[in-house]
């Protein structure tokens, strides 16, 4: 059978700060999401949260972009917004609900969206991440390293199906364009623009062989939609394992190295990506650091078998070490680049109102 995954999340408040969802959003969310799994809107539901994002994962029928699918979420968050967040007077409350009217697809509206329509396999094992405290280009290196990295997924060299590579879908966020790269022999151009994380996110991924879809993740920036900085945009993205796609082993292994990622107190400080159970998915040393947890489902005729804690493992305890002692590293810069981001970055923040007051006190040099 044909089953859309679609994983929809949005920030509409939480408890201390930007900490954490408080567990009545949890509870009116899976209220509202239980309506319409009775009603036969959906197939079925998780809801869980990563920091102060509240994530919505879904199954139906329905396939991508739907307008019934997308309005059950944007009418999910607003009814938290009023019926929780504003009650409890949260922190930020209704954050990323950036228009006041649905308009048919809650792309561009302010939550972000991995959704994804494919025929379920005999076996489907499914892997959905989920960031706090960073941005979409968060996942170009691990991204690469699962499909592109030889040293990574070992199925790249030693499974026939997963041989021919990986035909990676890249989107220029700024300028609105997408392009595809196949690896392994477009690798090099594939770097040349994913490198730049800020700019080039993966959208997509597929097996080349057949082009089936392996990996899907979201592409939003609020900044750029907002024009303004309203929080940093807190991604998500799934991939599906095993049985001639990498296996679930091999998607979580570049996760092993807490990379450096953007979006770290003010969305405006670089630190490490930190692997963790859901339970330590919550934010705390100058607002981080930004951290990445992972469930793991089997699908079941759209069913959701599961959750799997994928990071509530002494494995990743090493890296969750390493992600601290990056941490200490990276605070000692203070205000200084590069930990604080870069300008063009810096644009979009409170800081460009600060700079436009010394604008006049700027004198040509003699
Ligand atoms: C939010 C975030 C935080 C905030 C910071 C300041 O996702 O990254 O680091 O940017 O706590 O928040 P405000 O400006 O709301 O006081
Ligand atoms: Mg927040
Ligand atoms: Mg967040």
């Amino acid at each position: 059978m044909k089953v859309t995954l679609s994983v929809i999340k949005a920030d509409v408040g939480s408890l201390v700060g930007h900490h954490v969802v408080h567990p009545d959003q949890i509870k009116a969310t899976s209220e509202k999401l239980r309506g319409a799994r009775e009603s036969g809107l959906l197939i079925d539901y998780h809801v869980t949260n990563v920091g102060d994002d509240l994530q919505l994962i879904m199954t139906h029928s329905k396939g991508v972009d739907n307008e019934e699918i997308h309005k059950l979420a944007w009418d999910t968050f607003s009814e938290v917004t009023e019926r929780v967040s504003k009650k409890l007077k949260l922190y930020a409350a209704g954050q990323d609900l950036l228009v006041t009217a649905f308009s048919g697809n809650v792309k561009g509206m302010g939550p972000g969206v991995a959704e994804a329509e494919f025929e379920e396999r005999v076996s489907e094992p499914v892997v959905i991440f989920m960031a706090d405290k960073t941005e979409p280009g968060a996942w170009n290196l691990p991204l690469y390293k699962i499909y592109a990295d030889p040293f990574n997924t070992a199925g790249l060299v030693i499974d026939e199906q997963l041989h021919k590579g990986f035909t990676f879908r890249v989107m220029d966020i700024y300028e609105h364009k997408v392009v595809d790269l196949h690896a392994p022999d477009e690798v090099y151009d594939l770097l040349a623009l994913i490198g730049t994380t800020g700019r080039y996110v993966i959208h997509s991924i597929f097996r080349r062989t057949d082009n089936l879809l392996a990996a899907v993740a979201s592409t939003s920036r609020l900044s750029l939609i907002a024009g303004r900085y309203v929080g940093k945009d807190d991604p998500v993205m799934f991939a599906r394992g095993q049985h001639g796609l990498p296996a679930v082993g091999e998607i979580l292994e570049p996760f092993a190295f807490p990379h450096l990622v953007a979006g770290w107190m003010r969305g405006s400080h670089n630190g490490p990506l930190m692997p963790v159970p859901i339970r330590n998915a919550k934010c705390t040393r100058f607002d981080g650091p930004p951290r990445v947890a992972a469930v793991g489902f089997q699908l079941n005729e759209g069913k959701l078998v599961g959750p799997e804690d994928m990071f509530d493992d002494p494995a990743f305890d090493r890296a969750r070490d390493m992600a601290n002692t990056a941490a200490d590293y990276m605070r000692r810069h203070g205000p200084f680049m590069p930990a604080r981001l870069g300008p063009e970055e810096m644009e979009y923040t409170t800081l460009a109102a600060v700079l436009k007051k010394l604008e006049g006190r700027l004198k040509p040099v003699e």
